[in-house]
């Protein structure tokens, strides 16, 4: 019954995860990808990707985080997860699912899942470097055109010895335009030996609870419905234990903002945190119509000492 935080390039940094992890109703959370080209990354840059590995992998709260690799060339990539094993990460996970173009193009990311054998031998080198205990995953799509390959692909990575995969029930060419098929999670967990995490448009109670059904996966994975209603993993957790989940009120979410832009001070410059701000409620709109409002009122101001104290 795990819950994990998504990675989200851009918006899930270690402050996010600081803050949406102060709950404690998080499992599990991931890094924003790391980018490996040929050669091994030198560590500011593990550093940037993981503020956390300095702190023994864990957000301030306790909670695991586990670095997320992406690339195309296996060597590389197990020779960058080897230096991170070696710094004490809990877990790695490699990027089979981003659609983004300028990924895509260097070969790395959703377009991978067109060849299983290359996802095969990927998951493999990296598994060559990673210990059993130290978990390692992969998180694909259905497919890049289409779902042809989505058994194939898990197959794959389940026979190179990942531990977990998370699938994002969406190919790349579906990008967010279609709902997310837990249909197709069903599919591919019948035929897992290993834990299927479910991920895609869960953004509450109700979808967690119809998500978990419909594909009989045990624990999910949430990315924009936490950005949107941070209280999310916390309700999934309460409504689990049978008590009735409370959607946090608006001036806990204005405190977590707040505490958000607090956390980066000193590593960051006022402009970043007022970007970083507007970011926040342009997500938690979705859910909190205040967020809205506060939205309108800073949107045209930069820095975040000129926005702050943010209105209510
Ligand atoms: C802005 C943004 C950035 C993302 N960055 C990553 C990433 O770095 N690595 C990754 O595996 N997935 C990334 N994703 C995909 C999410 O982790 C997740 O799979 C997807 O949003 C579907 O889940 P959701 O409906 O719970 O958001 C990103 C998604 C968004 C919207």
């Amino acid at each position: 019954m795990r819950v994990i935080l998504a990675p989200m390039d851009g918006v899930l940094d270690g402050c996010m995860r600081d803050i949406l992890t102060r709950s404690g109703a998080f499992d599990l959370c991931m890094t924003e990808f790391l980018r490996v080209t040929a050669q091994i990354n030198p560590l500011k840059v593990f550093r940037r990707i993981c503020p956390e590995m300095d702190k023994g992998w864990r957000t301030p709260s306790g909670t695991p985080v586990v670095l997320q690799i992406l690339g195309s060339i296996p060597g590389a990539m197990a020779a960058n997860a080897e230096i991170a094993v070696k710094l004490g990460a809990p877990g790695i996970d490699i990027n089979f699912g981003c659609p983004s173009k300028s990924v895509t193009r260097k070969g790395c990311g959703a377009i991978l899942l067109k060849e299983p054998r290359r996802i095969h031998d990927i998951v493999k080198a990296v598994r060559g470097v990673v210990p059993v205990g130290v978990s390692l995953s992969a998180k694909m799509r259905l497919g890049y055109d289409n779902t042809d390959l989505a058994l194939e692909n898990a197959a794959a990575i389940e026979e190179a010895g990942a531990d977990f995969i998370t699938v994002h029930a969406r190919t790349r060419a579906d990008a967010y335009s279609v709902p997310a098929s837990w249909e197709w999670l069903a599919r591919i967990n019948e035929v897992s030996s290993i834990p299927i995490v479910a991920n895609g448009d869960i953004s509450s109670v109700e979808d967690y609870n119809r998500c978990i059904s419909i594909s009989g996966c045990k624990d999910v994975m949430i990315g924009r419905g936490a950005v949107s209603s941070p209280g999310l993993a916390g309700e999934i957790k309460a409504s689990l234990a049978g008590l009735r989940p409370e959607k946090l009120a608006w001036d806990e979410i204005h405190a977590m903002i707040t505490a958000m832009a607090e956390v980066r001070k000193g590593s960051y410059d006022d402009g970043h945190i007022g970007t970083r701000v507007k970011l926040w409620l342009v997500y938690l709109k979705k859910e909190y119509s205040e967020a809205g409002l506060c939205f309108q009122q800073v949107c045209r101001i930069n820095e975040y000492s000129a926005m702050s104290p943010l209105p209510l």
